[in-house]
């Protein structure tokens, strides 16, 4: 007999009106929709066309109107503030309803973009329901991104009004966070009419008279606004991520899709009952701050923790098991790298055995691929399941999961287990055939995505459908390479593009290499991601210098990593780089940054067989050497 995970995976794939019909009975609608999926302009689909809804109106007013009004919404616990505050769903209902009464007055009106620049503080997740109660659009900027970053967004989004902060809290430094905005919006080509600054204690921020406004005086003079129904299909945010380029992509999320889909992972995937507590600890700056740190614990009428803090450092390895024991958590998300963190600081799990943790029920992994090591410790320790699962800023929810509502699955370490439903998963090989169980190829999803996955990016239809859309028509392609075992479970093992995990932050390695490039030194340049500890990954960058620059390599290499800290930012974790005679190509001249890798991972490789100069290889490893790679060598 076939296991409910089973049969509601074949369900949702033989007749997915009917299954996303029976999901969206879990959202509020002001007018149903007309047609489940609309898939007369392919490769473009949509869901629920026709239907009407507001994503605030799901996440907060219908909770207390329906008695949830005086259970937690959000705890923000902050060890780097030693702030914790809880906000019900009928307080945070009423702060939201006020910011968005602060938005509307600065002319933020359906379909506007409000870009959110923030630390981890409720203000920031006010920001995003307030945006979203007014049916426009939000962006969340991660703070740990440059002024370049940041401007690049603002030049695509074009925002009405940046909600930001004086300053952000890494541990014990102070991060001013006004100076990168203002000198953002110099570098952008557009100009928002507004900046909203909340001022926090530990640092002052300058304002700039007729353009920037105090968040706290803002709140004081203004009258709470209505939720706005809009469209099924129109966007509540925009998410930029890494692509392929310098220009990161700006991911679409429509409205309803999203709500219903979130919605229903949260009892299926996450194995979640309203009321209980869930904790994300991501930065809303990603997307699974996005999903399950605002949306998906909201809409469920959970309680979700805002942590400012990290699993280490604030103050120790205990972090994470005090938030538990403390808030009650009974599931936690987070990614492997910090898990890795914890374990480096406390190996036999002596902070563990200081709190009562009982009320956890199971960790999810997700960000990078769970490293069997890591997840066997997560096991040992805490005496709970432990659940890699997969997926994408692009896709919003998970793709490959042991869906514990569904019933759990046996876990098999490395694996992420079995496509979620909804997600026809796939892996075909070069000439777009199906491989056989255990090859390894490119992963993609058989058309349609689900609901809630991006319906297009932001202003860039063309761009869509070349970045995933193009290489086998009739899927998406997720760049990321694996395999399905006998038993159909998905390993998901690497990348099939320039995109690597640093402490489950993705990011460009040929974004890097456009930094690297600019510098006037530099003749040519690779950017690799090396195995490491504790981030899974970090970038490594090569360079080759101009004929006749003599300056001391010790010199340059300094300017590019402070270069790349300047431009892409602290989160890029650029730290390592070093000056070679020449850099190891094909005879086209392709260089060979599979190939530096392996050898910087201590990883046995063939030579290439369209490798130009061999020798170069032997350059490149003598220069790695020096730097202390393969590491433990
Ligand atoms: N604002 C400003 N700077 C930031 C920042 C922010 N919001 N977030 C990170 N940074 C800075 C850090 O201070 C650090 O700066 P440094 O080079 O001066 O030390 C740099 O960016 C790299 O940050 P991070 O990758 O977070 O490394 P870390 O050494 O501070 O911490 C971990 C390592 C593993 C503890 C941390 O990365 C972590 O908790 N990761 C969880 C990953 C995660 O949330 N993934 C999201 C998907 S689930
Ligand atoms: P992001 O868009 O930042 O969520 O990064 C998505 C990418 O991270 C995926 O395409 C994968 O390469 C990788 N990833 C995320 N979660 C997993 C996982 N559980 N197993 C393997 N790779 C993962």
């Amino acid at each position: 007999m076939p296991s409910i995970y089973e049969h509601t995976y074949a369900r949702s794939l033989a007749d997915p009106d009917a299954f996303w019909t029976e999901a969206a009975e879990g959202i509020d609608w002001t007018t149903r929709w007309s047609q489940v999926l609309d898939g007369s302009t392919p490769p473009f689909y949509r869901w629920y066309v026709g239907g009407r809804l507001n994503a605030c109106y799901n996440a907060l007013d219908r909770h207390v109107e329906r008695g949830r009004g005086e259970q937690p919404a959000l705890i923000y616990d902050s060890p780097v503030t030693r702030t914790i505050k809880s906000f019900t769903y009928r307080e945070l209902l009423r702060e939201v309803a006020l910011f968005a009464g602060v938005l509307r007055e600065l002319g933020v009106a359906k379909g506007d973009r409000v870009i959110i620049y923030m630390p981890m503080v409720p203000e920031a997740v006010i920001a995003m329901l307030a945006t979203a109660r007014l049916g426009a659009i939000h962006s969340v900027v991660f703070g740990g991104f440059a002024a370049n970053e940041l401007a690049s967004r603002i030049s695509d989004a074009k925002p009405t009004v940046i909600v930001s902060a004086s300053c952000g809290i890494e541990i014990d430094r102070v991060v001013p966070y006004k100076p990168l905005l203002d000198r953002a919006i110099a570098l952008a080509t557009h100009s928002p009419a507004w900046c909203v600054v909340l001022q926090r204690p530990q640092a002052a921020a300058d304002m700039i008279p007729g353009r920037d406004i105090d968040y706290a005086a803002a709140m004081a003079n203004c009258t709470p606004a209505e939720w706005v129904p809009v469209a099924a299909t129109d966007p509540l945010y925009i998410l930029y991520t890494s692509g392929t380029t310098g220009v990161p992509k700006g991911v679409v999320r429509d409205t309803a899709g999203y709500l219903v889909a979130l919605f229903w992972s949260m009892k299926n995937v996450y194995g979640m009952e309203p009321g209980e507590v869930y904790w994300a600890a991501s930065d809303l700056g990603w997307a699974v701050g996005h999903s399950y740190l605002v949306y998906g614990p909201l809409l469920h009428g959970n309680t979700t923790i805002l942590y400012e803090g990290k699993p280490v450092g604030t103050p120790d390895p205990g972090a994470f098991w005090r938030v538990i024991e403390q808030h009650g958590v009974r599931v936690l998300f987070t990614a492997p790298t910090a898990f890795r963190a914890i374990k480096r600081d406390d190996p036999n799990g002596d902070f563990i055995r200081r709190h009562d943790i009982r009320c956890l029920r199971t960790l999810f992994l997700a960000g990078e691929r769970c490293d069997p090591d890591t997840l066997h410790w997560a096991e040992h320790q805490l005496h709970v399941p432990v659940i890699d699962h997969w997926w994408q800023t692009e896709t919003g929810w998970p793709v490959g999961a042991n869906c514990v509502g569904l019933g759990a699955l046996p876990v098999k370490p490395g694996s992420c287990t079995t496509p979620v439903p909804g997600y026809d998963v796939r892996v075909l090989d070069e000439a777009g055939k199906e491989v056989r169980p255990g090859e390894t190829g490119n992963v993609v999803i058989k058309l349609p995505l689900p609901p809630g996955c991006l319906p297009t990016l932001w202003n860039n239809d063309a761009g869509y459908e070349r970045a995933y859309l193009s290489r086998y028509p009739g899927y998406y392609l997720t760049a990321d390479a694996g395999f399905k075992d006998e038993d159909g479970y998905l390993w998901i093992m690497s990348r099939t593009d320039d995109i690597i995990n640093v402490a489950g932050h993705r990011l460009s390695t040929g974004a890097m290499e456009e930094v690297l490039a600019s510098h006037p030194d530099v003749a040519e340049c690779a950017v690799v991601g090396v195995a490491d500890e504790i981030k899974g990954e970090i970038p490594l960058g090569l360079v080759v210098t101009k004929a006749g620059v003599n300056r001391s390599h010790d010199d340059i290499t300094r300017e590019l990593v402070a270069l790349v800290r300047e431009r892409i930012g602290p989160v890029a974790a650029f730290k390592v780089a070093t000056v070679v005679h020449r850099l190891p190509k094909t005879r086209s001249g392709k260089i060979l940054r599979g190939t530096v890798k392996k050898i910087a991972d201590g990883v046995p490789y063939p030579m290439p067989s369209t490798i130009d100069e061999p020798a170069v290889l032997e350059e490149i490893a003598i220069a790695l050497a020096a730097l202390g790679y393969p590491k433990g060598a």
